[in-house]
């Protein structure tokens, strides 16, 4: 691994153990909500079967792993991998009865070869610091026959649920640093690039498909205003600010929102590939 991977990697490591992981937590009912909708599409799309063998990458608190673990019973069995103890030992709190965890890089993970049916995750592949070489150690825990299910975001600008809050409080905020484009939150989002890394990483031609769904952000706007900054990149912004700022940018992110509030609450638009591949032969 170059000094930058190995960087990378211990930021993300240290990310995911601290302010990441602690604000997923923080944050972790307004998420599992968020993401319910997107999700069960490619839960759907992973169509896993009773005695099947899965990997829920990047598990995280394991909703993803729990419903898998569900299909493939009474049989079955799904690992959760996750590199944040945190997030893992909420996961294991959940006894789920077929189901195990690790707390763990998925890139050097030791995953039983040639052993697993279905390869799954829910937002949780976009982190690697060498996403070929992750890919190809995840590559070597499908059987031949094995099937990957990805969701991941599209870019950054088709996604305003990210976009227009961080962008209305910006003003108001210390300049935060622009965050790398190939490691994190969109990084999957380009789709030649993920073609690339999948084929060097010993998988065929990779289906997309769009998922375009409204995000759920809360349940209005003054509830959207009361978890802003628990988690992303407003986490780290309002980290640096003054409260007299804070209330300013939380005053912008609500004018830029209320035009979006409904009876079911504040929505924004969302757009994810579903990415579907299978190891190429050999
Ligand atoms: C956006 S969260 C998604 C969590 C979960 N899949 C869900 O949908 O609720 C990304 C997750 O990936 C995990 N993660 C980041 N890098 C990882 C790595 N190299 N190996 C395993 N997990 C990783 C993080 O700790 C975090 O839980």
């Amino acid at each position: 691994m170059s000094r930058n991977a190995a960087e990378i990697a211990a930021e993300q490591l240290a990310f995911w153990n601290g302010p990441g992981g602690q604000g997923w937590l923080a944050s972790y009912g307004r998420i599992e909500r968020a993401i319910a909708e997107v999700g069960a599409v490619a839960l759907a799309a992973a169509a896993a079967r009773p005695g099947e063998q899965a990997i829920d990458i990047g598990c995280g608190t394991g909703g993803t792993t729990a419903a898998l673990a569900k299909a493939v019973a009474p049989d079955g069995h799904v690992l959760g991998v996750d590199i944040s103890q945190a997030l893992i030992d909420h996961a294991r709190a959940q006894n789920v009865a077929n189901a195990s965890f690790a707390v763990g890089d998925a890139a050097v993970h030791p995953f039983d070869g040639a052993h697993h049916d279905l390869v799954f995750s829910r937002f949780g592949v976009m982190f690697f610091a060498e996403p070929i070489v992750a890919f190809r150690n995840i590559r070597r825990a499908l059987k031949s026959t094995g099937r990957l299910v990805l969701l991941v975001w599209r870019p950054a600008q088709e996604n305003p649920w990210a976009t227009v809050p961080v962008r209305a409080a910006q003003p108001f905020l210390p300049p935060q640093p622009r965050p790398p484009e190939d490691v994190g939150q969109f990084s999957f989002g380009d789709r030649a690039r993920v073609e690339h890394i999948l084929a060097e990483a010993g998988f065929g031609v990779p289906r997309f498909e769009p998922v375009d769904r409204p995000i759920w952000m809360g349940a209005s706007v003054a509830d959207v205003l009361a978890g802003a900054g628990r988690f992303g990149p407003l986490a780290r912004a309002f980290a640096g600010a003054e409260p007299a700022a804070i209330e300013k940018a939380k005053q912008a992110i609500g004018e830029a929102i209320a035009a979006h509030e409904r009876a079911d609450g504040v929505h924004l638009p969302g757009a994810c590939w579903l990415v579907t591949a299978r190891p190429t032969a050999g």
